[in-house]
This record gives C-alpha cells, structure tokens and sequence, in this order.
C-alpha cells in the first residue's frame, strides 16, 4: 500500500571520527572511529516512520555493501524503500567531530547523484496517497521537483528541507516548497544567494521576531519558514492568509530540555518528525506539530548517531508527555 509520507533524497554510510580538534592540513590524528546510516533523506525518511506514519522513501543504491545496509534497515523499521539500483557506488559522508561536538562533513554522492526524475515518476501510486512530500538538497533538484509537482496535484503539502547549506536550490524548486525548514547557516546562505542581505548565522537567534519575520517573508514569500536554531529552539513564519491552522503569522517554539550528546542528524529528526505529524493530523494547528517535531529532534540528540539515533513516538510522549 501507498505512504501518506513520501522522502525522496539521500542515503549515505556515515564514517564517523571524534577527535579533540578538527585535523589542519599536513596533521595525522588519532580519534575513535564508528560507522553507521546517514545521508539526509534516510534519516529523515526514519524518523517519520518512527514518528508512526507510513513512509515511502524514493533513494538511488550502489550495488554493494551500503546498498544492502540501506535496504535491510529499512525493511527492520517497516521503512518502504524503492531504489533505483546505480552502478556507482553507496554514497559516503567522512564526518569528523570535534570535542566540542563541533563538525565537518565531506560527502561521496555516488549513486545518490543518479536519483532520476524518471524514478520518482514511477512512485506515482505513492504520490498520489502522499500527504506530505519531503525533499532535501543532497539529491539532483529536478527529482524533488518532480516528486513536489506531482504531489501538489494529489494535495499533499510539500516540505523542503534546504539543506547542506552550500547546495543551491533552483528557482522552480524554491516555487514548489510550501514549507522550507533551514538551520541558522542555511537560512543565511539562501538568503544570501536570493536576495544579497548578509546576516551572520550566529546572530539570527537574537534578532527581533518581526524582523526575522520580515527575513522570512523575502525568502519564501509564498509559503512558510520554519527556522530551526538549535538550543534556542525554532521561529515559524507564515504567509498571509496561510496560517496553516496557526493563530500568529510568526512566533518561536523553544527546544525541549535535553543532555545532548551527539547532534548530528538533529534537523533531520525534526524534519521527518514535521512531515509525519503533518500527515497524521493534517486539521490540528501547525504550532502543534512545531512543538512534537522539536521534541522529537531534542530527544534525537540523546543518543548517538544518525539514522539509528531516531526515537519512536512511543518513547517522544513517554518522556515529554
Ligand atoms: O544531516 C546529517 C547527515 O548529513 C549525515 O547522516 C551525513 O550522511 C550527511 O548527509
Ligand atoms: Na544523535
């Protein structure tokens, strides 16, 4: 049967290292190393079925040991993979982590390069049971593209998530997202590249919320912003005369209290958290979805790892009620 959620995007083989410091060029370290499932659309294709709705996650596989990890994960989780099967390799990410949980991540796109616009089309039975449509950036624009026009015709709502931050997301794409979700640095870049206003990641928190409003509103003037920022939670802003269920055109939601020990793949959680709230409850108020999605991704940083750091919705309501 058909997913009321369809990801389309990225699988990766995470190699993680922890190191006191991140290496410089010429320096040899020592860290601890583990491996483990990442790439944005996996995770988060993971989260929304964790977060109880059923997903349909639209990938493209290497023939090889990381392909069959992708697709063994997700029959463990009742994840519906389909894959176009590349004969380039899994893609890779090599993540480095430092002591003060500070990152830097190279990514192999191997085979997700080859996700085809071709191969979303044939996810037609999918999109057209799809409530909710969620892409990212480390997969080719066009086939999010496809997967969104497509699902805007069945009435799903489309949900992108633009991010890495240094991938640029083409014009049609931009015009297909109903909801975009950029961390801080991902905020600024786009904003940068579509309108020339400068802003520094690490000030956006502070700023006035009808300024950031205003930021929003020249970012996506069609749709809503939803501005994740880390510890100090997220601001959602909306276009007029689509509150989405919402009383307020733009407010914050804080982060739960949590004892983070490892953040990688946080935006991811709260990404398929969003989407699978949104396909659960479609007439319940955005703000409350906003509000499970940050405590979904608060408890996600709890544990270690990416993909395998989702928590159930079982678990998000045992611990915040
Ligand atoms: O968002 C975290 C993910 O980014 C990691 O799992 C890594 O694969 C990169 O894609
Ligand atoms: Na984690």
């Amino acid at each position: 049967t058909s997913g009321r959620v369809v990801v389309v995007g990225s699988f990766n083989v995470d190699h993680v290292w922890s190191l006191p410091a991140l290496p410089r060029p010429g320096e040899t370290l020592a860290g601890t190393y583990h491996t483990g499932p990442g790439g944005k659309g996996f995770n988060q294709a993971i989260a929304a079925v964790r977060a109880g709705a059923p997903t349909r996650f639209v990938c493209a596989l290497g023939e090889d040991a990381g392909g069959q990890l992708a697709r063994a994960l997700a029959a463990g989780d009742g994840l519906e993979l389909h894959d176009l099967r590349s004969d380039r390799p899994t893609g890779t990410a090599g993540i480095y982590v430092d002591a003060d949980g500070r990152n830097s991540i190279v990514i192999g796109a191997g085979a997700n390069a080859e996700l085809s616009p071709a191969w979303v089309e044939a996810q037609a039975d999918a999109l057209d049971a799809a409530r909710v449509v969620l892409s990212q950036l480390e997969t080719p624009a066009e086939s999010a593209c496809a997967a969104f026009a497509h699902g805007r015709r069945a009435g799903a709502v489309t949900l992108l998530n633009p991010a890495p931050a240094d991938a640029v997301a083409s014009d049609a794409l931009w015009a297909l997202a109903d909801v975009i979700t950029p961390n801080e640095t991902e905020f600024c870049a786009q904003l940068r590249r579509r309108t020339g206003v400068e802003l520094d990641p690490d000030a956006l928190a502070g700023l006035d919320d009808a300024v950031l409003h205003g930021h929003c509103r020249a970012l996506l003037a069609h749709g809503s912003v939803v501005v994740t920022l880390g510890k100090a939670g997220c601001f959602v802003s909306h276009a007029d005369g689509a509150l989405r269920g919402d009383a307020q055109a733009y407010y914050r939601c804080p982060a739960a209290a949590v004892h983070a020990v490892d953040t990688t793949g946080a935006g991811d959680a709260f990404n398929g958290a969003l989407a699978a709230a949104l396909a659960r409850d479609p007439a319940a108020p955005f703000e409350r979805h906003i509000a499970y999605a940050s405590r979904y991704a608060g408890l996600s940083t709890e544990r270690p790892g990416a993909a395998a750091a989702m928590p159930r919705d079982a678990e998000v309501r045992a611990r915040f009620g």
